[in-house]
Parts: C-alpha cells; structure tokens; sequence
C-alpha cells in the first residue's frame, strides 16, 4: 500500500482523512531515560520489542494538528504549543517521560518542512495532518513503565475526518447517534487525555453507528447517562435561538484546541459563550449543533437520534448560519485569508 501511493497523482480536492506515506517522518529515541536528539527517517515501518508496553497494556499517547499552505504562499501550523502541551499531560498521565516543547515543535517544523513538496495547494481546502505520537517498547511482561520509548512525527495531506468540507459552497450537515449501551471515558479516567485506550474502546460503538448510517457516535457521561460529553473524535456544541453558544463542560473530555479557539471566535462575533452541563433529553433547546477538532475542523450536526427521539437543526442536511460564519472564520484564519490577531500559527520557513 505504501509503495503504491508513493508515488500516486494526489487529487488534493478529493482527499478525506486517510494515510498516505510521505517521504520523511521524525523518530527520537529514549533508552537510558534520556531522549535521543532525533532526525528524520525514511522508513515509515519501525521494529518494535515483542514484550513493549504499548502492545500489551496501551502506554502510548498522540496529538493531531494541521499544517497549510496560506493565500500568501506561506506555510503555517495551528496553535502547536497547545498540542505540546497536551501531550506532555498525557505523557504525564500514563508515565511516559515527555519530550520537551523544544523538541516537540522542531519535530513538526521538521516533518513539514522535509515533505513540504505534497502539501495539499492553497485553495483545495485541504492541508497536512501532523501526527506526533509516542509509546512504550523495550524487554517487558509486567503491568509497569516500559524501559524504552519512541516519539515520532509523521504527516499526511488530508481534507475533513467527518467529510463535511465546504464542495459546493454550502456545508454538510450530518446523522449522529447518541450511545445508550456504550460509554468513552469514565469520572477520574483518562478521558480528558489523548491516548490509544480511548480510541480503541470507542471502535466497537462507532463501527456499530456507521453501519447503521450515523457519521459517528456522541457519548454521554457514563456516571449519570443523561449528559452530553462528546463525540469519538470531536467536542461537541449547540447554538441556542438566543445566540448562546454552549459547549458541554467535563472533567472526561478532551479539551479541544479546536474547541478552544471556536469558543473566541463566537464570543468574537458576540455569541455569549458558555461552558456548562448539556442534557441530553434538552437538546431541542438549540437550533444549530455541531462537532469541533483538528480532523473535523467544524462539522455541522443535522441530526440526532437519541433513544427512539430525533433531534433535527435547520433542514438537517445543512449547516446552520452562525456554524458557517465559524467554520469560515476559522477556516480563513487557519488559510491566511484573515489576519492571525491572536497569534495561533507557527510560520514554518521552507525555503
Ligand atoms: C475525542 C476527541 N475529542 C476532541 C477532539 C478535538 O480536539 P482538537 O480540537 O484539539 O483536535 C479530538 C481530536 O481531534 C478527539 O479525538
């Protein structure tokens, strides 16, 4: 597979969220407690000890950013210093020793800068999805803190995880399902961090949901079941008739960078902005909803169904006004179509 989209015409307006191997990833190395300085590899298989804690007991961690090619040809990477910090939070969380910011952030700049020759043209709406991830290997058996541990960095040229990427000028609005028989994360779990565990126990739901047509599942808090936490890749958030924008709070969540920076940008635009419980059986209440990350950048909602109840917004197939106001905001800042005020983007020199 890999030698086959080595070399593959890239049709960048058709990209969705899927692998496809670029010529150079950033590997570092941690053997005696201390990190390699780390360099940029070929090779996109890697060797790994038959004992490592990641195969066996899940000691791996990852972030998700996007890097794009802006109006001005520039290149520039979405808020990475929150990722970093991030990540060391979720190596923190399952004993993993954390690469310094320092390094964290070279490690993107390299990767974009080595593979810069297949990031998605400006225009395509696509961009480079950066994946830094981090695990566990080395001789092991027993539940513990594995010896070894790899960080790398890998890129891929991406469109939307959600597929809801403006083609017609409109955006896509999608079926979501709210999970009755399966929870994500629980109170005191790991919820809030970014690791393989969460993912891996979100598979089963969500395969169940888009069998059934859903795009994907949005989870409640599994304490009560009757409170919205959020979706297996995204935060969630609705927009009441009155121009609050509510976004559920959780200590179980992810914190969304995404999220994060949306909640500005509708205080911005004079939403009131509010963090706070969202019931489930109370989601009539808003008349625009929507799912926010890295991979979904804003995916609007159409519809959820939710234990025999449908919930629809708009005309259920399309985004709602003020979600096209954010997602364009958003989308211009992150493309240099709008000025960056805040100071979210790295600029990456590749020449
Ligand atoms: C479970 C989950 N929630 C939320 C998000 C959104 O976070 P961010 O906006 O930082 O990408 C993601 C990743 O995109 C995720 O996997």
């Amino acid at each position: 597979m890999s030698e086959k989209t080595k070399n593959e015409e890239l049709d960048f307006t058709n990209l969705g969220f899927k692998y496809r191997r670029m010529p150079y990833r950033f590997r570092a190395y941690n053997k005696d407690g201390k990190w390699s300085e780390g360099s940029l590899e070929t090779n996109e298989r890697i060797l790994i000890h038959e004992g490592a804690t990641v195969l066996h007991y899940g000691q791996a961690a990852f972030e998700g950013l996007r890097a794009f090619l802006r109006a001005d040809g520039t290149v520039g990477i979405f808020r990475p210093y929150e990722n970093a910090t991030r990540f060391r939070r979720s190596c923190e969380r399952l004993l993993i020793p954390p690469v310094s910011t320092e390094m964290f952030i070279d490690a993107l700049y390299q990767v974009t800068k080595a593979n810069v020759d297949y990031l998605p043209p400006y225009g395509t709406g696509a961009s480079f999805y950066l994946r830094p991830y981090i695990y566990g290997d080395g001789e092991n058996l027993g539940v513990s803190a594995a010896p070894e541990y790899v960080f790398s960095v890998f890129v891929a040229p991406i469109a939307s995880y959600y597929g809801s990427d403006a083609s017609d000028g409109k955006l896509a609005a999608g079926k979501y399902l709210i999970s009755t028989d399966y929870d994500r994360a629980a109170p005191h779990g790991t919820g809030a961090d970014k690791i393989g565990g969460n993912y891996a126990a979100s598979l089963l739901p969500g395969h169940l949901a888009k069998s059934s047509g859903y795009v994907d599942v949005i989870y409640l808090d599994s304490a009560t079941h009757t409170k919205i936490e959020e979706l297996g890749g995204a935060n969630f958030y609705g927009i009441t008739a009155d121009n609050e924008f509510v976004t559920p709070a959780s200590e179980s969540i992810l914190p969304s960078i995404t999220k994060k920076s949306v909640m500005e940008l509708a205080k911005d635009a004079g939403m009131k902005v509010t963090e706070r419980e969202v019931f489930a059986d109370q989601l009539g209440d808003f008349t625009e909803t929507g799912a926010m990350g890295t991979g979904a950048v804003i995916a609007p909602i159409g519809q959820i169904d939710y234990a025999g109840r449908t919930f629809t917004y708009g005309d259920g197939i399309h985004a709602g006004e003020k979600t096209e106001y954010l997602y364009n905001t958003l989308r211009k800042i992150q493309f240099g179509e709008l000025q960056d005020e805040k100071g979210w983007i790295l600029d990456v020199k590749v020449n």
